[in-house]
Protein backbone atom coordinates (compact mmCIF):
# COMPACT_ATOMS: atom_id res chain seq x y z
CA UNK A 1 0.00 0.00 0.00
CA UNK A 2 2.77 2.76 1.10
CA UNK A 3 5.92 2.35 -0.96
CA UNK A 4 8.83 3.26 1.62
CA UNK A 5 9.72 2.72 5.02
CA UNK A 6 9.86 6.24 5.87
CA UNK A 7 6.32 6.62 4.37
CA UNK A 8 5.23 3.64 6.54
CA UNK A 9 7.15 5.72 9.46
CA UNK A 10 5.21 9.10 8.78
CA UNK A 11 1.83 7.62 8.67
CA UNK A 12 2.42 5.45 11.90
CA UNK A 13 4.42 8.59 13.86
CA UNK A 14 1.42 11.24 12.27
CA UNK A 15 -1.42 8.81 13.31
CA UNK A 16 0.10 8.37 17.02
CA UNK A 17 0.47 12.15 17.59
CA UNK A 18 -3.24 12.41 16.89
CA UNK A 19 -3.90 8.89 18.88
CA UNK A 20 -2.53 10.71 22.00
CA UNK A 21 -4.87 13.37 21.34
CA UNK A 22 -8.17 11.17 20.60
CA UNK A 23 -10.28 12.51 23.22
CA UNK A 24 -10.33 16.29 20.85
CA UNK A 25 -9.87 14.05 17.44
CA UNK A 26 -12.25 11.80 17.29
CA UNK A 27 -15.29 14.14 18.03
CA UNK A 28 -13.45 17.25 15.80
CA UNK A 29 -13.84 14.59 13.45
CA UNK A 30 -17.07 13.70 13.11
CA UNK A 31 -18.25 17.44 13.27
CA UNK A 32 -16.21 18.38 10.54
CA UNK A 33 -17.87 15.51 8.69
CA UNK A 34 -21.37 16.76 9.10
CA UNK A 35 -20.50 19.81 8.23
CA UNK A 36 -18.98 19.40 4.91
CA UNK A 37 -21.86 16.50 4.07
CA UNK A 38 -24.52 16.89 6.77
CA UNK A 39 -26.92 14.23 4.98
CA UNK A 40 -24.24 12.06 6.29
CA UNK A 41 -25.62 12.11 9.78
CA UNK A 42 -28.77 10.62 8.44
CA UNK A 43 -27.41 7.21 8.15
CA UNK A 44 -26.89 7.62 11.51
CA UNK A 45 -30.28 7.45 13.21
CA UNK A 46 -29.18 7.30 17.01
CA UNK A 47 -26.19 7.49 18.57
CA UNK A 48 -22.89 7.85 16.90
CA UNK A 49 -20.72 7.06 19.48
CA UNK A 50 -20.42 3.39 18.21
CA UNK A 51 -19.69 3.86 14.64
CA UNK A 52 -17.10 6.52 15.89
CA UNK A 53 -15.51 3.39 17.74
CA UNK A 54 -15.54 1.04 15.15
CA UNK A 55 -14.17 3.89 12.82
CA UNK A 56 -11.25 4.56 15.15
CA UNK A 57 -10.80 0.87 15.28
CA UNK A 58 -10.59 -0.10 12.03
CA UNK A 59 -8.23 2.99 11.52
CA UNK A 60 -5.78 1.71 13.59
CA UNK A 61 -5.91 -1.67 11.87
CA UNK A 62 -5.55 -0.29 8.70
CA UNK A 63 -2.64 2.06 10.17
CA UNK A 64 -0.89 -1.33 11.47
CA UNK A 65 -1.11 -2.93 8.76
CA UNK A 66 0.28 -0.49 6.32
CA UNK A 67 2.56 -2.06 4.60
CA UNK A 68 0.63 -5.19 4.42
CA UNK A 69 -1.64 -4.42 1.48
CA UNK A 70 -2.20 -8.84 1.14
CA UNK A 71 -4.17 -8.26 4.81
CA UNK A 72 -5.45 -5.32 4.06
CA UNK A 73 -6.94 -5.23 0.34
CA UNK A 74 -9.39 -8.10 1.37
CA UNK A 75 -10.79 -6.74 4.46
CA UNK A 76 -11.11 -3.37 3.15
CA UNK A 77 -13.14 -4.78 0.09
CA UNK A 78 -15.33 -6.65 2.71
CA UNK A 79 -15.94 -3.52 5.00
CA UNK A 80 -16.72 -1.75 1.42
CA UNK A 81 -19.24 -4.07 0.26
CA UNK A 82 -21.46 -3.67 4.34
CA UNK A 83 -20.66 -0.07 3.55
CA UNK A 84 -22.53 -0.16 0.31
CA UNK A 85 -25.34 -1.90 2.33
CA UNK A 86 -25.48 0.62 4.83
CA UNK A 87 -26.17 2.96 1.91
CA UNK A 88 -23.15 4.48 1.96
CA UNK A 89 -21.71 6.00 -1.45
CA UNK A 90 -18.77 6.99 -3.02
CA UNK A 91 -19.25 10.56 -2.90
CA UNK A 92 -19.15 10.20 0.65
CA UNK A 93 -15.72 9.45 1.13
CA UNK A 94 -14.46 12.60 -0.13
CA UNK A 95 -15.70 15.00 2.70
CA UNK A 96 -14.23 12.10 5.08
CA UNK A 97 -10.81 12.38 3.75
CA UNK A 98 -11.26 16.30 4.18
CA UNK A 99 -12.57 15.87 7.78
CA UNK A 100 -9.60 14.39 8.39
CA UNK A 101 -7.18 15.87 7.34
CA UNK A 102 -8.37 19.10 8.81
CA UNK A 103 -8.30 17.22 12.28
CA UNK A 104 -4.92 15.85 11.69
CA UNK A 105 -3.98 19.92 10.48
CA UNK A 106 -5.79 21.28 13.32
CA UNK A 107 -4.75 18.73 16.49
CA UNK A 108 -0.98 18.39 15.07
CA UNK A 109 -0.52 21.87 13.79
CA UNK A 110 3.25 22.69 12.59
CA UNK A 111 3.76 18.72 13.47
CA UNK A 112 1.62 18.00 10.69
CA UNK A 113 3.78 18.26 7.25
CA UNK A 114 2.76 18.59 3.42
CA UNK A 115 4.88 15.30 3.36
CA UNK A 116 2.49 13.57 5.90
CA UNK A 117 -0.39 15.11 3.94
CA UNK A 118 0.43 13.37 1.10
CA UNK A 119 1.60 9.92 2.55
CA UNK A 120 -2.27 10.08 4.32
CA UNK A 121 -3.59 11.36 0.89
CA UNK A 122 -2.54 8.31 -0.81
CA UNK A 123 -3.23 5.78 1.86
CA UNK A 124 -7.30 7.18 1.74
CA UNK A 125 -6.81 7.07 -1.27
CA UNK A 126 -6.42 3.23 -1.40
CA UNK A 127 -9.02 3.07 1.31
CA UNK A 128 -11.53 4.43 -0.64
CA UNK A 129 -10.79 2.66 -4.12
CA UNK A 130 -10.57 -0.94 -2.49
CA UNK A 131 -14.03 -0.20 -0.50
CA UNK A 132 -15.62 1.13 -3.60
CA UNK A 133 -13.89 -1.94 -5.43
CA UNK A 134 -15.66 -4.31 -2.31
CA UNK A 135 -18.96 -2.53 -3.22
CA UNK A 136 -19.03 -3.03 -6.77
CA UNK A 137 -18.13 -6.86 -6.20
CA UNK A 138 -20.81 -7.16 -4.22
CA UNK A 139 -23.32 -5.50 -6.53
CA UNK A 140 -22.34 -7.70 -9.62
CA UNK A 141 -22.27 -10.82 -6.99
CA UNK A 142 -25.96 -10.16 -6.95
CA UNK A 143 -26.59 -9.58 -9.92
C1 LIG B 1 -18.42 8.80 5.16
C2 LIG B 1 -18.08 7.56 5.18
C3 LIG B 1 -18.74 6.54 6.09
C4 LIG B 1 -20.05 6.42 6.48
C5 LIG B 1 -21.21 7.33 6.11
C6 LIG B 1 -20.13 5.23 7.32
C7 LIG B 1 -21.30 4.72 7.85
C8 LIG B 1 -21.41 3.56 8.57
C9 LIG B 1 -22.65 2.97 9.04
C10 LIG B 1 -24.04 3.57 8.79
C11 LIG B 1 -22.35 1.86 9.71
C12 LIG B 1 -23.36 0.87 10.34
C13 LIG B 1 -23.74 1.31 11.71
C14 LIG B 1 -22.71 0.97 12.74
O1 LIG B 1 -22.17 -0.17 12.74
O2 LIG B 1 -22.45 1.85 13.58
C15 LIG B 1 -20.91 1.72 9.69
C16 LIG B 1 -20.20 0.70 10.29
C17 LIG B 1 -18.83 0.61 10.32
N1 LIG B 1 -17.93 1.49 9.73
FE1 LIG B 1 -18.41 3.11 8.63
N2 LIG B 1 -18.90 4.69 7.46
C18 LIG B 1 -18.03 5.46 6.72
C19 LIG B 1 -16.68 5.24 6.56
C20 LIG B 1 -15.97 4.28 7.23
C21 LIG B 1 -14.56 4.08 7.07
C22 LIG B 1 -13.67 4.85 6.11
C23 LIG B 1 -14.22 3.08 7.92
C24 LIG B 1 -12.88 2.47 8.19
C25 LIG B 1 -11.78 2.69 7.54
C26 LIG B 1 -15.42 2.63 8.59
C27 LIG B 1 -15.49 1.62 9.51
C28 LIG B 1 -16.66 1.04 9.97
C29 LIG B 1 -16.72 -0.18 10.75
C30 LIG B 1 -15.51 -1.00 11.22
C31 LIG B 1 -18.08 -0.45 10.99
C32 LIG B 1 -18.67 -1.63 11.81
C33 LIG B 1 -19.49 -2.56 11.01
C34 LIG B 1 -18.75 -3.27 9.90
O3 LIG B 1 -17.55 -3.60 10.06
O4 LIG B 1 -19.37 -3.45 8.85
N3 LIG B 1 -16.47 3.40 8.15
N4 LIG B 1 -20.36 2.76 8.98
Amino acid sequence: MTETMTEVMMIRYSFGLLAERADQAVPMFFGRLFELAPRVRMLFPGEMAQHQKKFTMMLVWVVERVDKPAELVPALRDLGARHHRYGVTSEMFEPAWAALIYTFRKVLGDAFTLEMEACWMRVLEVIASEMERGAEDSLRLAS
